[in-house]
């Protein structure tokens, strides 16, 4: 168990997240060519990867989604500098984004907290440009065996979680009407772990590897004409 000393020092998730958000950003990076004026990122929590996208692209406009009020204010102030046209909105406020007005969309483990997965794809797909791509990344899902722990411990701190498979992402997006395909996030590099600070945790370091390896999945999802 972890003493309170150590909790206090736990590592903050924007930490925890860099490394993945870093192959993320090498694929829009090798996809996407800086061809990418209109951002957004689903469950953008205060902003994180949308500074470092903004940072590599440079584009006119950043749209974040994000239900949690002190989140968005956070995210508003930490990007507001960073394109001419900056949004941090609450989910119910997507019908507000113009039709085919994104050039890229973002996800990254956020759609195990979404109840309505093909009303999100739906939106996704209403709000991609002809050519413009989503790429969406889940290890939350249920062909994880780490997914049943980390369920449990999501659920026990009073977060609503949805089980889902990867084939339900990919004809979530698939049914509204978008090209699906898909990868391991990861495929090497280094893991930075430490076992007695991280909030979710592994049982072997063979489900730690396998999780970075193997179950974090990359979705691309490509609106075609
Ligand atoms: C596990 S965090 C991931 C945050 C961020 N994407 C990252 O990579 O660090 C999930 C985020 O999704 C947000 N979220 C929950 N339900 C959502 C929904 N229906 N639409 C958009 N975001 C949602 C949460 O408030 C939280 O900020």
């Amino acid at each position: 168990m972890l003493t309170l000393q150590a909790r206090e020092h736990e590592a903050p998730l924007e930490q925890v997240n860099q490394i993945f958000w870093l192959s993320l950003l090498e694929q829009v990076q090798a996809e996407v060519r800086g061809q990418a004026n209109s951002i957004l990122d689903i469950g953008c929590h205060d902003g994180g990867l949308l500074v470092r996208l903004a940072a590599l692209l440079h584009p006119k406009k950043l749209i974040g989604i994000e239900p949690e009020t002190l989140l968005r204010e956070r995210a508003l102030f930490r990007l507001h500098k960073l394109a001419s046209s900056v949004a941090v909105l609450p989910p119910e406020r997507w019908n507000t984004i113009p039709p085919s007005s994104l050039d890229l969309v973002t996800c990254h483990e956020v759609l195990h907290l979404v109840d309505d997965l093909s009303g999100l794809f739906g939106q996704v797909s209403r709000t991609l440009s002809t050519h413009g791509t989503a790429f969406v990344v889940s290890g939350c899902h249920t062909e994880n065996p780490i997914w049943p722990r980390w369920s449990a411990q999501l659920r026990t701190e009073g977060k609503v979680v949805v089980d889902r498979s990867p084939f339900d992402i990919l004809r979530a997006g698939i049914n509204a009407g978008l090209h699906a395909s898909l990868r391991p996030l990861r495929r090497d590099g280094w893991v930075i772990y430490d076992p007695d600070l991280a909030k979710f945790t592994y049982s072997s370091v063979v489900e730690l590897l396998e999780h970075h390896y193997r179950h974090k999945l990359l979705f691309r999802f490509v609106k075609l004409p």
